[in-house]
């Protein structure tokens, strides 16, 4: 078979599939690609999240995070917040993101404003990281140059020294510029890969004031493939 020419014989998805509130149907989706991941190599990083933002010139910026959170105000991720990223949705909010499961034949996407984490979030999420990585945190200012791999090692070696591992919440601090966002969406689009390239995309479009749990404030189109 021609590996670019993969018919998508997914089941696709109706209206009559959605359940009642957008957050219930991306959750229930993020749940089957969880599943699959646990069962199937075919879904790796089930959670991996391309975000898009864009630089004061409005040329677009793309990279994957990890979705760590996801409740009824939307997805969320960590990060630095000096970063590319952390700089480009400081100063302009608007962001886009995509889950893509391409085994699945699914795929969400959000288009949004990001907003930070507060800090009571992110220490909750900090202290469940692993040691390493808080250290790791600690030795990258990310996006930032470095003149070598070598550099990179004798940053983390330094930090390791300075924040020995004691087995406690309390080893690492939070770094200042460590934090996340929240995507708060205004569209939020199931895309469900179906044979012949006829695929389903249904989009749920804000209306109201409400988060992705009230059913109130969105209504739902189907947009051509
Ligand atoms: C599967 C995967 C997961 C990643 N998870 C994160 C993450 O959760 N947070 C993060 O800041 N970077 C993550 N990265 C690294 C980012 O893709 C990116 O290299 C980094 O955040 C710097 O992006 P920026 O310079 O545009 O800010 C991940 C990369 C991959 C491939």
């Amino acid at each position: 078979m021609d590996p670019h020419r993969v018919d998508y014989t997914g089941d696709g998805i109706s209206e009559a599939d959605l359940l009642e509130t957008p957050y219930a149907s991306v959750r229930a989706w993020v749940d089957d690609a969880v599943r699959r991941s646990e069962t199937e190599a075919d879904v790796f990083e089930p959670l991996a999240l391309s975000v898009a933002s864009a630089d004061p010139e409005g040329r677009p910026n793309v990279r994957t995070v990890l979705m760590r959170f996801l409740d009824e105000r939307g997805p969320g991720f960590v990060t630095d917040l000096t970063s590319t990223k952390g700089r480009e949705l400081t100063v302009n909010a608007h962001v886009a993101a995509a889950l893509t499961w391409p085994a699945m034949y699914r795929a969400i996407r959000f288009r949004g404003r990001a907003v930070q984490l507060d800090e009571d979030e992110v220490r909750s999420y900090w202290v469940s990281r692993p040691w390493a990585s808080r250290i790791s945190a600690w030795a990258s200012q990310q996006s930032q140059p470095v003149g070598s791999r070598a550099d990179l090692e004798a940053a983390y070696a330094a930090r390791a020294a300075e924040f020995p591992d004691h087995g406690s919440d309390d080893d690492v601090p939070v770094p200042d510029a460590w934090g996340g966002f929240r995507i708060l969406c205004d569209e939020v689009e199931l895309w469900a890969g179906r044979r012949n390239r006829l695929h389903d995309r249904l989009v749920h479009t804000r209306t109201g004031e409400g988060d992705l749990g009230d059913a109130g404030s969105w209504e739902v189109s189907r947009r051509q493939p």
